[in-house]
């Protein structure tokens, strides 16, 4: 089969690299992918951006591909796989409407609370001075969400009354253009984060294993929140009992609600969590793969990445089963100076020849020219790698990154080692 990976980031990496591995796979195409891709035995790099669908469409054909496998959010809640559907070409993933689970807050929050799923309570507002009445009618600590796609920046967990008000004015007044015209003003809640991932075809469902995130930028989880800083899987504080909870509370109501809505869910689907003294709740739902999450459960995953997602788009995944590596393995990110704000990329990379058994490094933001690698976006590389411990593959993990270099390039010295105390 030829397969073919929409998207140029990590996760479409560590993707792209996994379906490679697999027997199945003649050959795996990426689109437009980056220079960590362009290096993958068995891969090639197609000329044609993510978000443009007539292109892949167009690239579908003439390639003759089997299944497209889409990475990033934006083409899913632009309709990709309606519009691969109407060319009679598989694109494993959600359709535009069921992706809306991603693509707006305000649809996502009316769906958990419909369904009975547990969440943080909330109340949505497109006009400054209602949000301003509430959170003066409602002390205590908040989290301001743009509905629309941000790249993960448009969340705003503020400190304080006076942050909460600066960041719904901010985001009404235009700082996200279109996504930020409506907001969620929701309660903070407090635990620790886990993400559950699954694939899912209609009500039948795999579960890959639990992984957990580094939002913020800065060590200590200080910082502004970003798309993600670093990970690692399985997440500290799931349980076998907590995940049978997930699944009971969380994962099948969704699923069931889909399919009441009139939505056959088909393709990834990722439960952003927290973990509180009162059980799971849900903090968000992304219609896709978690990015850097992808990396470290990729190097987990033994079944073959191919079959499954073939599975899927087929309607077959009732009898599927997952073989994950007990070893934990974790991934931490690369970012080029400036990120999350202003990322400065051109930087060039040094230090990828060598060559690393124990770990991989994963292309985030990266472009080829002149024989050098060079950052072209703001989160850059992610090292990953596996260990016996997690302790042991931090310290390979790192161990590679003080081997690469990028002039101003930042990353956090704990990922994997919560907790670290109240962020303030
Ligand atoms: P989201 O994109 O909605 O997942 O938000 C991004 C990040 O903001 C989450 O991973 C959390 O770290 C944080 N966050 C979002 N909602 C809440 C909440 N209700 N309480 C505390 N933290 C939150
Ligand atoms: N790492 C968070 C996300 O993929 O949304």
């Amino acid at each position: 089969m030829k397969i073919l990976i929409v998207g140029s980031g990590g996760r479409e990496h560590a993707l792209a690299w996994k379906a490679a591995q697999s027997p199945l796979a003649s050959e795996v195409l990426v689109a437009p992918g980056n220079a960590g891709t362009a290096r993958e035995p068995r891969v090639r790099n197609c000329p044609v951006e993510a978000t443009d669908i007539p292109g892949l469409i167009a690239l579908a054909r003439r390639e003759r591909v089997n299944l497209t496998i889409v990475g990033p959010e934006a083409p899913l809640v632009a309709g990709i796989v309606d519009r691969f559907t109407e060319a009679g070409l598989a694109c494993l993933g959600p359709t535009a409407s069921a992706a809306r689970l991603e693509g707006s807050k305000s649809f996502a929050k009316e769906f958990l609370a419909r369904h009975r799923i547990p969440t943080a309570r909330y109340e949505t507002f497109t006009d400054l001075a209602a949000a301003t009445r509430y959170l003066n009618e409602h002390p205590g600590a908040h989290v301001v969400k743009a509905d629309g796609l941000a790249s993960g920046k448009g969340v705003v967990v503020a400190e304080d009354q006076k942050a909460a008000l600066a960041a719904a004015a901010s985001m009404l007044g235009g700082e996200f253009g279109e996504a930020g015209r409506r907001i969620v003003i929701e309660e903070r809640l407090l635990g620790v984060e886990a993400s559950f991932i699954v694939l899912a075809d209609g009500l039948d469902y795999v579960a890959f294993p639990t992984s957990e995130d580094h939002k913020r930028r800065d060590d200590g989880d200080r910082g502004p929140n970003t798309g993600g800083m670093g990970a690692f899987s399985p997440a500290s504080a799931v349980d076998a009992g907590l995940e049978a909870t997930i699944r009971a509370r969380i994962i099948e109501p969704t699923l069931r609600g889909l399919k009441a809505g009139g939505h056959h869910y088909q393709g990834f689907l990722y439960a952003g969590l927290m973990l509180t003294a009162d059980g799971p709740r849900v903090l968000e739902f992304n219609c896709r793969f978690g990015d850097p999450e992808t990396q470290p459960i990729m190097m987990r995953l033994r079944s073959d990445l191919v079959a499954l997602a073939h599975a899927a788009a087929c309607g077959r995944l009732a009898d599927a089963a997952l073989d994950i590596d007990p070893r934990p393995a974790l991934c931490v990110v690369l970012a080029a100076p400036g990120y999350p704000a202003a990322p400065r990329t051109g930087g060039v990379i040094q230090g990828l020849d060598r060559e690393d058994p124990a770990t991989k490094v994963f292309h985030a933001g990266t472009r080829e020219a002149s024989g050098q690698v060079l950052a072209s976006g703001g989160r850059v590389l992610g090292v990953t790698g596996l260990g016996t411990t997690l302790e042991e593959a931090r310290t390979r993990v790192y161990r590679r990154l003080d081997t690469l270099t990028l002039d101003g390039g930042l990353y956090r010295r704990d990922i994997g080692r919560r907790p670290y105390g109240t962020p303030s």
